[in-house]
């Protein structure tokens, strides 16, 4: 089993897109382990995106990224990282392919939607950067031996 961090950035909360990614990942056998729905400031969003401080986009991106609220969950599942990278689609909308998230439901090079980790490393900083310990929730799901039956 493997962690990741997803966000639904402020674009897909003030688009009213939540509801349908989350049933995307929710349908697909995912597991939410955690959910927190924030306004970031600048000092946190420069964590997270520490990693493109030298990129020409990274000013408009912490501007964006701060602009409204942001929903985080950590999401649970086989190769959850490779899996929901897949489903979101390609970084820009307008490359992204029909049938992913940001391919079906932006056009957008910023403004794509959704945040996912890319690495098991960069998934383990993530979920500590954004939750406690005791925010993840530890929980069966009853429908569990039928989703993982025979993989
Ligand atoms: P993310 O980190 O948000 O999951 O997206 P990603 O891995 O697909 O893309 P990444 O290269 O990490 O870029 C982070 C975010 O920066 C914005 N961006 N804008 N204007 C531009 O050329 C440009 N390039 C990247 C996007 O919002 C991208 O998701
Ligand atoms: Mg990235």
């Amino acid at each position: 089993m493997e962690r990741t961090l997803i966000i639904l950035k402020p674009d897909a909360v003030q688009r009213r897109l939540m509801g349908r990614i989350i049933t995307r990942f929710e349908e697909k056998g995912f597991k939410i382990i955690a959910a927190k729905f924030v306004h970031i400031d600048r000092a946190m969003a420069q964590k997270h995106y520490a990693v493109h401080k030298n990129e020409t986009f990274y000013e408009s991106l912490l501007e964006f990224i701060t602009r409204g609220p942001v929903l985080a969950f950590v999401l649970e599942a086989e190769n959850a990282i490779e899996v929901s990278r897949k489903m979101m689609g390609s970084t820009f909308g307008h490359e992204a392919e029909p049938g992913t998230i940001r391919g079906d439901f932006g056009i957008s090079r910023q403004y794509n939607l959704i945040h996912g980790s890319d690495a098991p490393e960069t998934a383990l900083k993530e979920i500590k950067l954004w939750f406690k310990p005791e925010e993840l929730v530890d929980y069966e799901m009853p429908d569990r031996s039928w989703l993982e039956m025979g993989k």
